[in-house]
């Protein structure tokens, strides 16, 4: 650090920063000189009280990008957030999704980017040229002015920083990744949820988990069952479990006020719910009337909480938790906001609780249950699904997009929402497939599970008074087209899973934006209506009503079209058939995917590996593989790679490492898009030649035991 008179330069390898204290401003370069970024030519820095604002020098052609889960499409550039977590219905394009705070941008300048981490739980806001064209600012009303600037160049490298800076996302079991089943309120019988089961399973269609939303409980009483509904809820989620289902159930925060209610009663005993400055027990209005809300600041409180999952898994539930209403939502009906506002609440301090802690209310509850299922379920990896959520809830739970629409808006829109919450470190995200609110039609569902099936979290959820929308109300081609989808889901989830065990360590997400990949390539930049998963399937989904084709961006690369095999070489914009039946895929060449066969449930075995090996490019990919669910069991790994020329392809699956061991079981190899047969084949460089099997027209076929030792197979063209 070299200190001047007004101001000082901060020197590393890999940057510059100038400081200027009179009057302030700060200007990062790289070590070639490059601007990264600069303050605001006036007025850097305002304060006012205890606010502050920021503001950067708007240096022209800016994308941002991160911010959560807001919803108004993948660039936020013109476009001002504010950070305040509510439950909020009615989110759509022109105002804005609230259920979680996430304070973290990415800026994509040049083809560079860089990232934004303000470490502030107040309400903070971020203007993206919305007020001045000169410059983006953010700040706060209160609280710390801390904050990140994470280098890039690479956006993968900012993901990478942001979430060893604020928690690698949690390692979700397998189950996780696998199909869910649920509808509010109308699944009130254990009949009614037989029912689903058995014409999951009649129908063939793959599905993992029954879920139960509110009306389980008695009354809306949190951790209890409702007789009448679940006279034994054990038998019944035994029942569930030999049909090879796991049940999942809804936890809201708010503990019904209700002497004799145990819950309750501990909570005012030992002093564990918010309280309001007068010390009496804050009391707001949800599903089950007066309802009063663990303080999750405490760790106390949060153990206590957790603690509640012990009776959840004594029932026989799946080791996770959709926490939803985590807001804290409240006052569920309207007109008696005033009486029931929290703006009473105070902290430990005595200080008003909202303005600091209610953006990480959920974030505690996250903690509480991951915590308390870890103890419930010795050794299991929890999978937690929750709707609100600050900065690092990524370390506990995955998420959906709360009360979205059954609109053709809201099934693109789903695609920016979750694009951004990958960016934002959170790689388990999904939204409701078919749309929560308002009424599905055939060819809308069609479509949501052509994409919901690329969704990380992949669930079918709708609210009460809607139309149902189980994949076979609307006859046999939406169901056919649903079975479809949720297979091909099935058959990915070997890529699938390999791709959630890399987010954990890594913070990459599954659903990948294109320019993630493609950085370099500006006309990747707005994509928000194709998107990646993994390193290698870029899909196109249908968005619009009656559409049976669609225009199609493919970078600077190989692709080959998944359904025919057709060679297509990028970059290249076209316009691609889409009937009812299809989602555009395209598979990058020299991809290697693995996949298996169809399973009902992500606990049956798979069978053979399944690699899915494509010509024309150069790639990498580790298979991860382990029981699914144990925290520290035994696991393996398998690196693959290939590489290939006009004349060539060559695979290596390296030796399989770690103590994890499949079935017996064979690695077939299925080469697709082949020019045409290869002269020569050979493994382990034997000279002896072995024999393909052809498959199709450009796909042919080789099978190896799987010894777990390495492996080498070579195709030559003349
Ligand atoms: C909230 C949730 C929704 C759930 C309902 C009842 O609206 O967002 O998914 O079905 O509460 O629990």
């Amino acid at each position: 650090m070299e200190e001047r008179r007004d101001g000082a330069t901060i020197k590393t390898e890999e940057f510059e920063l100038i400081v200027e204290t009179r009057p302030f401003g700060m200007r990062l370069q790289d070590q070639s000189g490059q601007l990264i970024f600069e303050t605001a030519q006036q007025q850097a820095m305002m304060w006012q009280s205890q606010a502050f604002q920021c503001r950067m020098r708007m240096l022209g052609g800016e994308h941002f990008y991160g911010m959560g889960e807001k919803s108004n499409g993948l660039n936020r550039r013109g476009f001002r957030y504010e950070m305040w977590n509510e439950d909020f219905a009615e989110f759509d394009t022109s105002s804005d999704s609230r259920y979680q705070s996430c304070p973290f941008f990415i800026v994509l300048r040049e083809g560079r980017a860089h990232g934004v981490f303000l470490d502030n739980t107040y309400k903070t806001f971020f203007d993206f040229g919305k007020e001045s064209s000169e410059y983006y600012s953010f700040g706060a009303p209160d609280g710390s002015l801390d904050y990140y600037i994470i280098l890039g160049p690479a956006i993968s490298d900012v993901v990478d920083c942001y979430t060893r800076l604020t928690g690698r996302p949690c390692f979700i079991p397998r189950w996780g990744l696998g199909y869910q089943q649920s509808r509010f309120l109308e699944y009130n019988s254990e009949e009614d949820l037989i029912t689903i089961a058995n014409e999951m399973r009649k129908r063939q269609i793959p599905c993992e988990v029954i879920v139960l939303d509110i009306e389980y409980m008695d009354g809306y009483r949190i951790f209890t069952w409702n007789p009448a509904i679940f006279p034994s809820p054990k038998k019944f989620v035994s029942r569930l479990s030999k049909m090879g289902f796991r049940v999942m159930s809804i936890i809201d925060p708010g503990i019904k006020l209700e002497q004799g209610f145990s819950l309750y009663d501990e909570g005012e005993e030992k002093d564990f719910l918010l309280k309001k400055s007068d010390g009496s027990t804050y009391v707001g209005l949800v599903w089950p009337g007066d309802t009063v809300f663990p303080d999750f600041s405490r760790s106390e409180v949060r153990e206590w909480f957790g603690s509640q999952y012990t009776r959840m898994a004594e029932a026989g539930l799946s080791n996770g938790s959709w926490i939803d209403m985590n807001e804290p939502s409240n006052c569920i009906y309207d007109g008696l906001k005033d009486e029931h506002s929290m703006k009473t609440v105070v902290d430990q301090n005595g200080e008003p609780w909202e303005p600091r802690l209610r953006n990480v209310y959920a974030l505690g509850m996250a903690e509480a249950v991951f915590e308390g299922l870890k103890r419930a379920y010795p050794g299991k990896r929890p999978f937690i699904v929750t709707r609100s959520g600050f900065s690092g809830y990524q370390r506990f739970a995955a998420t959906w997009t709360g009360d979205n629409h059954s609109t053709w808006e809201h099934l693109w829109l789903s695609i920016p929402m979750l694009l951004n919450l990958g960016l934002s470190g959170v790689p388990f995200c999904g939204a409701d497939v078919g749309g929560f609110g308002g009424d599905t039609t055939p060819e809308l569902l069609v479509r949501w599970y052509q994409l919901g099936c690329f969704y990380p979290f992949f669930r079918n959820h709708s609210n009460m008074n809607t139309a149902r929308q189980e994949p076979w109300v609307f006859g046999d081609e939406v169901e056919r087209l649903s079975r479809e989808a949720v297979s091909l889901r099935y058959q990915l989830l070997r890529y699938i899973y390999s791709l959630a065990w890399y987010a954990s360590r890594t913070g990459i997400p599954l659903m990948r934006p294109v320019f993630l990949h493609f950085q370099e390539d500006e006309r990747t930049w707005d994509i928000d209506d194709q998107f990646m998963v993994g390193p290698f399937v870029l899909v196109a989904p249908v968005l619009e009503e009656e559409m049976r084709s669609r225009e199609v961006y493919l970078p600077n690369s190989n692709w080959f079209d998944f359904w025919s095999d057709d060679l297509i070489k990028g970059p290249s914009r076209f316009t691609c058939d889409a009937p009812l039946d299809k989602i555009p895929m395209y598979i990058r060449g020299g991809a290697i995917i693995p996949a298996g066969r169809v399973i009902q449930n992500s606990d049956e075995e798979q069978g053979d590996l399944l690699l899915l090996v494509y010509p024309l490019g150069e790639s990498e990919f580790t298979l991860y593989e382990d029981d699914g669910i144990s925290q520290d069991g035994p696991y393996s790994t398998t690196q693959f790679r290939v590489e290939s020329s006009d004349k060539s392809l060559h695979v290596v699956a390296g030796a399989r490492s770690g103590s994890w061991k499949p079935a017996p079981r064979s690695i077939v190899f299925e080469f697709r898009g082949l020019p045409s047969s290869p002269a020569t084949v050979s493994v382990d460089r034997r000279k002896k030649s072995a024999t393909l099997v052809k498959l199709g027209e450009r796909r042919y076929g080789l099978t190896l035991n799987d010894d777990g030792k390495r492996h080498d197979i070579i195709l030559k063209w003349n």
